[in-house]
């Protein structure tokens, strides 16, 4: 008698996905800042529930072994962490290329030079304008600006590589000539100019946030003029406002395909707006390994690939080229995240999406909703004072 196991087919057919370029790790919600668009959740993770540092230090070993490349080691804002500098070290041992993303704020510069010895490879700083009184109202920190100019300076003088990053909206869409110049002035290699996609913080502030049409339009106009003028000097990347588009982004590169965020508790998303989606469930990498999450785990599988899509993405040749656009915002407006994005032309939704951005552009906004600890949705104002601790 044959005793060899017959497989089952279905398994047979199931190929692990490849490896995740890169893995956002939000070691903390913790931010001297308040910013209305932070993709963090509405419901921000307690500092007592944080992942402790050998768990962490466990996951990025994982992460490089299964073939991550890129660990932006994220928050809220990261150097909140006391811990920081030996998980830095640790990501770097283990052949992680790191990349810090801050608001430069609370960073002393002896603690920037010991990430920097610890072989940071990259920094990343976040800029809310460049006119520094309304820098500072949008971060909902007084003084926030000039800080961060001498955080730059920190970064250029130990001789790591430099990007600034700033989310663009209706309180700074004006000024992208300005942003532009100042991250020249701080001496970055690179600027993102991204503007503000409406999910966490943003979604409550969209009313606040929106810009115009002919906004966007004269922003896009001035982004590829400024590539032109600056080329070989600084590199611009853009992503476009998804409620004036006419086909929507490839969101986090396709579902389960090229990263994954793992949240200060240590639940692990395929996207940081993913909790919004109630019917899946999270797995943790306290209780199952990276790899494992990343292959298995139900929430991942939810929307990899192509199969779970419906019309007009079924048959849609671009597909595989932006995998139906983003799920979380298909939730958000469509009320279905296995529809196609709305910001997509062809979705049944699309008119919804733009019906919202033109009258939320010209809405008569009350003040921003901060993000902040307890916070909670609706229309209820936050009022802060701030003295630029970390919030617990
Ligand atoms: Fe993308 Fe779907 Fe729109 Fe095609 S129909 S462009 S796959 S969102
Ligand atoms: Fe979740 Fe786009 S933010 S898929």
């Amino acid at each position: 008698m044959n005793d060899m196991t017959i497989p089952n087919p279905i398994e047979a057919a199931r190929v692990a996905p490849p490896a995740p370029l890169g893995m956002l790790a939000e070691l903390t919600h913790r931010c001297p800042l308040s910013c209305p668009y932070c993709s963090n959740p509405v419901e921000l993770d307690k500092r007592s529930g944080e992942l402790d540092t050998e768990t962490w230090k466990r996951v990025f070993s994982e992460a490089a072994a299964m073939g991550v490349l890129h660990l932006h080691l994220s928050g809220g804002e990261p150097t909140a962490r006391k811990d920081i500098v030996e998980l830095t070290a640790h990501a770097v041992q283990v052949g992680l290329y790191t990349n810090l993303i801050t608001s430069g704020i609370g960073v002393a510069r002896e603690k920037l030079e010991e990430l920097a010895n610890a072989g940071l490879d990259h920094v990343q700083l976040s800029i809310q304008d460049a006119e520094a009184e309304n820098a500072d109202k949008i971060a909902g920190l007084k003084g926030a600006h000039s800080r961060k100019r001498i955080f730059a300076g920190w970064v250029l003088e130990l001789g790591l590589p430099l990007t600034i990053n700033a989310v663009i909206h209706r309180g700074n869409v004006e000024n992208i000539e300005a942003l532009v110049n100042m991250a020249l002035e701080f001496g970055a290699r690179r600027v993102e100019i991204a503007h503000s996609q409406y999910y966490g913080w943003a979604l409550e502030n969209r009313r606040q946030l929106m810009p115009t049409r002919d906004q966007v339009m004269r922003a896009a106009a001035t982004v590829e003029r400024l590539r032109d003028e600056l080329k070989g000097k600084l590199v611009i990347d853009a992503v476009v406002p998804d409620y004036y588009a006419k086909r929507p982004k490839p969101c986090v590169g396709g579902w389960g395909r090229q990263s994954l965020n793992v949240t200060p508790q240590g639940k692990v998303l395929p996207c940081h707006a993913a909790e919004t989606i109630k019917h899946l469930e999270f797995d943790y990498v306290t209780d199952r390994s990276l790899p494992d999450i990343w292959a298995n785990s139900s929430s991942f599988e939810a929307y990899r690939g192509t199969s779970w899509m419906k019309e007009p993405c079924t048959s849609c040749p671009r597909k595989e080229i932006d995998f139906g656009g983003c799920r979380c915002q298909a939730l958000a407006i469509a009320g279905d995240p296995a529809q196609a994005d709305p910001a997509c032309s062809l979705s049944p939704f699309h008119a919804k999406i733009t019906a919202l951005a033109i009258k939320d552009a010209v809405a008569d906004a009350p003040d921003y909703i901060y993000r902040r600890f307890g916070a909670t949705s609706g229309n209820a104002r936050v009022q802060i004072t701030r003295n630029g601790a970390p919030a617990e």
